[in-house]
């Protein structure tokens, strides 16, 4: 007797990225694992099985509806770092930056972060909503099924909690699913410009505790940098943070080096993201740490900067990597993580597979999602991506556009592209 299944997947290429049980180091992340032609089972909303579509059909069974054919299948994107609820525009930043001005130039006058703020704070509840779910959509269009998302644009007790709500009423509207960080330590604000201390203390004695309590956030996060939080600024909220039992995450080496990487992993971090100007002494002290590197080569090309993270000295060093997009209005206004990976392929240099792994397993790892999604295998949630294309390399190959045609989150279709009307002939 065959069992009764609700969707029955069949490719021309499967792509599983199996398996996706720990994060996928050094060599190990080139191995993407296809199967073609390929099929899996899926029952409410869970993979129940993958193989050959002989495998699969001659053990399940699903109504002629539940037949889904597609010609390349991945795992659902997850992007691993996000800045989504905000208001304003940065576009004068942008272009004075094109232009030559840096981004800590705009940040030590004013604007930058501190303008994002301001507009954010402004915003109502429901403006903010309204502006966070056409962003979730464009991530979903473009291949996302789950996301990283910060607050950061508050800087006060309020107004962090308040972005921490707006990220969870989103993720109630929106098949997207978000793992949300607080990242209350972004900037010191205006009002704490002559009192660094008592930000800190705002953010160890009420934050940190006012999010754990109402559980609005898994993660921690801080931007360790000249201008933001020094490396023992950074330490004390980790400390916080961690005897709350809230997990880290950081903003380290964006800008400038100064070991807040190997700093974070030692004291437990599950990702040290940015990296920009991650050493080779830290990359080689990082080596037995258990922490993943998330890159995000978007915010080094919209920033102007002309060069990349090490990703590459980080997979040869055994490293684990993943992918983000980096998305927010200063550095990096694109949701797509394709784009994500085109650059980190075309300027850190990695491999296909290399790219598709740290953008599917080791970006859910980072989120500590790694059990449930990232990976195309039995017990973990039907998440994947349909793409026009027959080989995941030449997907790759083919950048700057979408060619996403459906994805599906937890076993349901949640997106599908419309169609050109061409003329007749
Ligand atoms: O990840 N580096 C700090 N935070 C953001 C930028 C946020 C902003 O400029 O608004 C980043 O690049
Ligand atoms: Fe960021």
């Amino acid at each position: 007797m065959k069992e009764r299944v609700d969707v029955i997947v069949r490719a021309g290429q499967l792509v599983t990225c199996s398996p996706g049980g720990a994060p996928r180091k050094g060599a190990a992340m080139r191995d993407v694992a296809v199967l073609a032609p390929g099929a899996l089972a899926v029952r409410d909303g869970i993979i129940r099985a993958v193989g050959t579509p002989q495998q699969i059909e001659s053990s399940f069974e699903v109504s002629s509806e539940g037949f889904i054919e597609g010609a390349l299948v991945i795992p659902g994107l997850v992007d691993a770092h996000t800045h989504p609820v905000f208001a304003g525009t940065r576009i004068d930043e942008y272009f004075l930056r094109a232009q030559g001005a840096t981004y800590l130039e705009i940040h030590r006058q004013g604007g930058g972060i501190l303008s994002t703020v301001r507009a954010t704070r402004a915003a109502s509840d429901e403006a903010l909503l309204e502006l966070l779910l056409p962003r979730l959509d464009m991530m979903l269009m473009h291949g996302t099924t789950t996301a990283e998302a910060k607050s950061g644009y508050g800087l006060s007790a309020s107004e962090e909690l308040r972005e921490l709500r707006i990220l969870k009423e989103g993720a109630r509207r929106h098949p997207l699913e978000l793992v949300s960080t607080f990242l209350g330590a972004h900037t010191v604000p205006s009002e704490f410009s002559e009192d660094r201390g008592g930000y800190l203390d705002e953010i160890c004695s009420v934050m940190l505790p006012a999010v754990k309590q109402q559980e609005l956030a898994a993660f921690v996060d801080v931007f360790c940098e000249e201008g933001a939080f020094s490396l023992e600024e950074t330490e004390k909220i980790f400390c916080a943070a961690r005897d709350l039992g809230l997990g880290l995450k950081i903003h380290a080496e964006q800008f400038s080096s100064r070991g807040s990487a190997l700093m974070a992993a030692r004291m437990g971090a599950v990702s040290c993201d940015h990296l920009l100007r991650l050493s080779s002494q830290d990359i080689e002290a990082l080596r037995g740490l258990f922490t993943v590197l998330v890159f995000m080569p978007g915010t080094e090309l919209f920033l102007n900067i002309h060069e990349y993270g090490p990703a590459r000295e980080a997979i040869d060093s055994g490293l684990a990597v993943a992918l983000g997009t980096d998305f927010n209005a200063g550095s990096c206004l694109s949701e797509s993580m394709p784009m994500a990976m085109a650059l980190a392929v075309l300027q850190m240099r990695l491999a296909p597979g290399e790219a598709l792994i740290a953008s599917t397993v080791n970006s859910a790892h980072s989120l500590g999602k790694g059990h449930l999604v990232g990976s195309l295998e039995p017990g973990k949630q039907a998440d994947m991506v349909f793409i026009d294309c027959g080989d995941y390399r030449e997907w790759l190959y083919h950048f700057g556009v979408t060619m996403v045609s459906h994805v599906m989150k937890k076993g349901s279709m949640v997106f599908t592209r419309g169609a050109v009307a061409r003329p007749g002939v």
